[in-house]
Parts: C-alpha cells; structure tokens; sequence
C-alpha cells in the first residue's frame, strides 16, 4: 500500500520508494505536513507547527482560529485568509473571488484513473498505482475542488491534478486552477530552469530562491524555446550525487506557468500549471474541469537520481506505442541536404548513396507538398506536388524498398498558409479576430483546432498520406507561436479558453492518429525544441531537439534538456561541417559521439561524402545498431557540465551495469591545462570492463574512482568508450 491514511489524526502519507510526501486535515483545511526522504507510517501530527504569526492577516474565526496567510496548504484558494499566491481563484457568480475550501471527503482507488481529453503517465495495470482523491468544497458558492494524488511508488514519483466543479446554482469562471502547488518551511533552496530561444533551447539557471515572486513561463500558445514546463528547487549544495532535489514537471504542450516565491515567514510556496494570464474558463452548474497533471519527485541523491528517476518514468510510462520499446531505425533527414530545393531524381541519388551506409529510413522534409518551394505558401494543401515526386510518394517508396530504406515525411499540420488552397477556401479556419490584422510568423498563421470541422480536415488529410502503409515516419512541426488568439466559434465570454481549447483540440487529433497508425513513428518539432515537453511526448516518443545540428552547441542543449527528459527523447543528427547555423568546423567523431547521445540519425548530403567519411558512416551506424538499447534505456549519468568547464562528458550504463558507453568532448583547450581524467558512475565496483577500441582492460572500481584520461589537446575533439564486462 503506498496510501496510508489515518482516521484518528486525518493524516495522509503518500509513500514512493525514496519519498514521503504527507497531508493533514485540521480545522476543516488540508494541510502539507512534509515531503522528503521516506518516513515509517505514523503519527507525523507534530510537523505542523502553529506559530500564529498574524501580521496582518486575518485570523479563520470559522476556521479554528487558524491564521491561514501562516499556514501550509495543499490548494490554497483566493479570497479569505492567505494572501499568498493561490492555485485557485475563481469568479463567482455576484462578481466576489472568494473561494474557501474544506475537507468533506476522500477516497483511495487501486490504479490510476484517466484524465479525460489531456496526456497523462499511466500504468499498465493497477498495481503499478494508487490514487488518493480527496474532495474539498466551499460551502457558500458550492465549488468542489477533488485533489488527484497517484502514487506510482516503484517509480519514485507522484502525480497531482484537480478536477474542479461547479456545485452551484450558476456559472462561475475559473481565473486560475494550478495542477500543483507545495509549501515549504524555509526558501533555503536554489530554483533550477531551463530558458533558451529557437536553436538555443534549455540552457540551465541556477539561483536562489529568494523573497518575491520568480516565475518561468509561456504565454506563447505553446511550452516554447524560451522555458519549459517544469522547475526544480535543490538545497543550495545539491549537485549531481548529492542533495536534495524536488521537481514538478508539466504534462502539457501549451501556455503554462511555474512560480517559487519565498514569503514573509521565510517559507517558500511553489506551483505549476495552466499560465493564469493565458486562462480563465466559464464553467457552467454541473460541469467539471480538469487541469493538465504534474509529476512530482524527489531525490535525496542529486539532480542525478533525479533526472533517472523522470528518464524511466517517461520512457515507460508516457512514450506509448510500438516505439517506446523498439530500437528507433537510423534515420536521414534531407532537411539540411537539401532544404526547399528537391525533386524525385535528386532523392533516388541521395537514396543510393544512402543504402549501403546502413541508414534505414530516408526522412523527406518540408516541401513535398501543394506548390511549396520557400516557406511563403502551401500550408493546408497536404497533397503531393507531382512537378516535384512524379510517381507520388508511393514512387519514392518503392524505389526506397528494395534499398532496404522505409520512408519518412514531414508535416505541419496546424498551421495555414495564407497562399494556400486552404485558406482561399477557409478563411475564417485561423486563430483570429474579426477586425484585427493577422500576424504572420514565417509567413504562416494557425488554425483554429476549436474547430471539430479543422480537426477532421487535418486527421482526413494525414490519414490520406499514411493509410497505405507507406510512411514509416512522420515529423510534426509547429513554426510559429500564438497572437490575435481568438475564435469565432466561441462567444466573448469564452475567448479566454482558446488556447486550452486549442490543446484539448491537438490532442483529440494526436490521440486519434497515434491511435489509427500505431506502426508510425511520430516526432514531435516546433522549430527544433519549441515543444519538447511532456504533454507532447504522450504521443509522439521522439522530439526534434533544436534546429541547432552543431554538436558543439548540442553539448549544451542536450545536457539542459537531460535534466528532466530521457536520451531516447531526443533526437540528434550527425550533420555537415561547417555547421550549417554556426558555422564550427567539427572532427566527423565529435559529432558523432554527440548524435549517439539522443535517437540517432543523419541530416546531411551522403553524397557529399568522402570515402572515408562513408566508412565511418557505416561504422557508426551498425554501432547504433548493436549499441542503440543500452544508449536508449540505459542509466544516463552526467560527468562534466559543459555550462561550467571547459568539456563535457556523460555516460549511458545498461540495467544490468554490463556495458557503459561514455562521451567526452574537449570544448575549449587551455595550454599546458586540460588534465583530465573522466571518472564513471553506475558500474560494478568488483567486475572487469574491456575497452572495445583499445582493448584495455579496467576494473569497475577503477573507472569510478580515478577515471579514463581524457584527451588534452585538440578542441571539439572527443571520445567514445565502449566498456563491456568480460570474466575474469
Ligand atoms: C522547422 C524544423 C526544421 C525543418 C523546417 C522545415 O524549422 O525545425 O527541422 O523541418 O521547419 O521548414
């Protein structure tokens, strides 16, 4: 039983494998008693400290004489006692934000229930879970807030959400309905984001929680290039092994919002959900609303623990399909190779050039479609252009066939050219409102998946490219983010539920083909990484990183977007050098060395090739090949912080701690410096590992405790270890 309830003092404890995370009922509130490293059940009453501390704040009468504003609770709400940031505030029907909720009841379910219309974790059979859903209510407007708590104790993690109710007699609208929200007794922790821009995604902050608000966020219409959808507080010398670490991480692909702020008593209150500046929702007598979920871990083991603990978690028990398990193929993308320009005799070229490297899906990007050549058209028309692919797609894919390559295209489905088929017909099926000028975002606007009838268009025309079997593989991109978000299809009093109409929209049609074409891999794209986050990888297993390919740059995104997301979520290309966004002139190796740290593929010219390259192409490919599980499921261990030293190293161990294949890239040279030794983690103390480049033979001891030299001289040089356990 990982749900532990008891009746005398109206305790919950919430127990995973390393962490407890406990609740209360006093006077009527739900209180947050504790979260951190695992307690035995009991009687924790005494965590909760009443210290009054009034301050101005108004003391419950009806309430037991509780000062709320000192208090810690698990769903604070706007309007009486806490004036701190709430996680629900709502609009009542005579105009006042009060909302006051009490305990009236709960109950604990074998397994984990759905959430209707929105991503979620799973399991794959009610012992995996269990579920806590406790019910407050105010008393006066009838507003119910149930409080999911699933805790999937052999994964280390729990997960929050809140159905919200209207129980009144009249329709009341949501101003802000957080998915999580946690109190802390102290701020003495530091906050870690990931920020960033297009081709620069995920870089890491690290600063103090201090007093005041700090908030990352989107109000872009998607989770964006410039934050993502979770937040980490770590005690102040938390690092990679050590410390203590807490996550919440968004399951949403949309505008969000994730805020820490220390308060007046020192104590500290983080949230995470739905960006209230982007919300509000009408909700109507009887009807319900459910917020996107969080999943919420703790490490006492460093960011390291931390980020294995959500690799597993994701990999297993978000990714669905065929792919979540099966090794990705190697794959090359003609994006970089030949951008707009493409026509059938060019990709039969690149087709033979490929087949005896060992790629094993040839991936046509944008363009094969409408009369599109530059990023100025066509979006909407999803029928091939013949000038282009005679034969049709079916053409190239039998050419493909007997080369041993399956084939892969690119689609944006969301979006609307204005010179496009589409739009001349359907003008008013954008996001947009009567009498504003349409911004354009490369030259594209968006449509309004509001809209049941878009939704149909959009799956009809997917459908009509996949159902013949033919695609093996489909890139879903979104280039542009939200302005004029409005929709025709709802009256005025409803425009501020578009966006997350919008998403509940994406994900019907997401649930639908992801469910209709399971043999397709799907990979999630907006711009490179400007929807990498959990919501998204619920449908599609793979997310196109950045459009940044330069494996200097990666270093860095890949080790950002490793704090919470898994390898086997990132897709990384071996591309030209020099590099087509910087321009760095990087050894064949070093790019490879970095590609193989993510779902591994090409996006370059093969025939472009030398004779040499080619042959490293083939060597790294049927590598991929034998080495891809171990690289996708294995435990990922971060070595070197390429945001802090002149390097960066990482290892990858397989479950049974057998093999370990480690990187090491050398970023900047400092004369006569650079002494390097690379010292691994997650191998067996007592076993022996052979190197299989040099053949050198290494205790697992040794590996950890002193390390493998690491090259000195040469920057962007790199190297790849591949240690396998022999006997003895
Ligand atoms: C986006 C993607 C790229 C490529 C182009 C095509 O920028 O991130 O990988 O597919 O669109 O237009």
């Amino acid at each position: 039983m990982s749900i532990y309830f008891d009746p005398q003092t109206l305790q919950f404890q919430l127990n995973t494998r390393t962490s407890s995370y406990i609740m209360q009922v006093r006077n009527g509130f739900l209180l947050h008693l504790y979260w951190g490293a695992r307690l035995q059940n009991g009687d924790h009453s005494y965590f909760f400290r009443e210290q009054g501390r009034a301050a101005f704040s108004p003391r419950m009468e009806n309430g037991g004489g509780f000062i709320l504003d000192d208090v810690p609770l698990e769903y604070p709400c706007w309007g009486r006692g806490d004036l701190r940031t709430p996680a629900l505030e709502v609009r009542n029907p005579d105009g006042s934000n009060i909302v006051d909720l009490r305990y009236e009841s709960h109950e604990i379910l074998p397994g984990k229930p759905r959430i209707p219309g929105l991503p979620a974790v799973y399991v794959e059979n009610d012992g995996e879970c269990e579920t806590l859903v406790v019910r407050l209510r105010d008393g006066v407007s009838g507003v119910e807030a149930d409080l999911y708590y699933c805790v999937l104790e052999e994964y280390d993690v729990l997960t929050r959400y809140a159905r919200i109710r209207n129980g009144g007699t009249d329709a009341v609208r949501l101003l802000r309905a957080m998915s999580a929200s946690v109190d802390f007794d102290h701020t003495r922790y530091d906050i870690l984001s990931n920020y960033g821009t297009h081709c620069r995604e995920r870089q890491i902050e690290r600063h103090p929680l201090q007093h005041g608000r700090f908030t990352i966020s989107s109000r872009r219409g998607a989770s964006s290039h410039v934050h993502n959808p979770f937040l980490l507080l770590a005690s102040p010398t938390a690092d990679e092994t050590s410390g203590e670490v807490y996550a919440s991480v968004l399951v949403y692909s949309g505008s969000f919002a994730a805020e820490a702020a220390g308060g007046q008593f020192d104590a500290a209150r983080a949230m995470i959900g739905l960006n209230p500046e982007e919300f509000s929702w009408k909700l109507e007598p009887g009807e319900d609303f459910f917020t996107p979920e969080s999943v919420l871990t703790y490490s006492g083991e460093g960011l390291g623990y931390l980020s294995r603990t959500l690799h597993h978690l994701f990999r297993t028990r978000l990714c669905r399909g065929k792919y979540r398990d099966a090794r990705r193929p190697v794959l090359l993308n003609l994006w970089e190779a030949c951008y707009f320009n493409f026509d059938e005799e060019k990709i039969k070229r690149i087709a033979d050039s490929c087949a005896e490297l060992g790629v094993e899906l040839l991936v046509i990007d944008d363009a094969w479609f409408g009369e599109r050549n530059s990023d100025n058209s066509s979006l909407g028309d999803w029928y091939v252009n013949r000038k282009k692919l005679p034969h049709g797609l079916e053409g190239v894919e039998e050419y493909l066939k007997p080369l041993g390559l399956d084939l892969g295209i690119w689609f944006e489905p969301e979006m609307i050219s204005p010179n496009s088929d589409l739009y001349r017909a359907h003008p008013d099926w954008c996001l947009h409102v009567d009498g504003r000028p349409r911004s354009e975002g490369r030259n594209q606007l968006i449509l309004d998946l509001c809209r049941p009838e878009v939704r149909d268009y959009l799956y009809d025309c997917v459908s009509a490219v996949l159902k013949d079997g033919r695609i093996k593989y489909v890139k879903w991109d979104y280039n542009r983010n939200m302005t004029e978000v409005g929709s025709p299809t709802l009256p005025a009093d409803r425009q501020g539920e578009v966006t997350h109409r919008y998403y509940l929209g994406l994900y019907e049609l997401l649930e639908r083909l992801v469910g209709d074409y399971p043999d397709v891999l799907f990979e999630s794209c907006s711009g490179g990484g400007g929807r990498f986050d959990a919501g998204m990888l619920y449908y599609m297993p793979q997310v196109w990183t950045s459009d940044n390919s330069d494996a200097i740059e990666r270093l860095r995104i890949q080790y950002g977007t490793s704090l919470v997301y898994p390898l086997s979520a990132m897709s990384a290309h071996v591309s030209a050098s020099p590099n087509h966004q910087t321009g760095h002139v990087t050894p064949f190796e070093t790019r490879v060395c970095v590609a193989l740290t993510g779902s591994f593929g090409f996006e370059l010219d093969p025939t472009a090739l030398s004779d040499a390259e080619r042959e490293q192409v083939r060597q790294v490919a049927a590598l991929h090949k034998e080495l891809g599980e171990v690289l996708a499921t294995g435990d990922y261990y971060r070595l070197r912080n390429p945001f802090e030293e002149t390097c960066s190293a990482w290892c990858t161990v397989s479950a049974d701690r057998s093999v370990c294949v480690a990187g090491y890239v050398l970023t900047h040279v400092r004369m006569y410096g650079n002494n390097e030794r690379i010292a691994l983690r997650g191998l067996k103390p007592d076993a022996l590992y052979r190197e299989r480049f040099t053949g050198e033979t290494y205790r697992g001891d040794e590996l950890m405790g002193f390390g493998l030299h690491a090259p000195t001289t040469l920057e962007y040089r790199s190297i790849l270890w591949v240690l396998e356990e022999v006997s003895d």
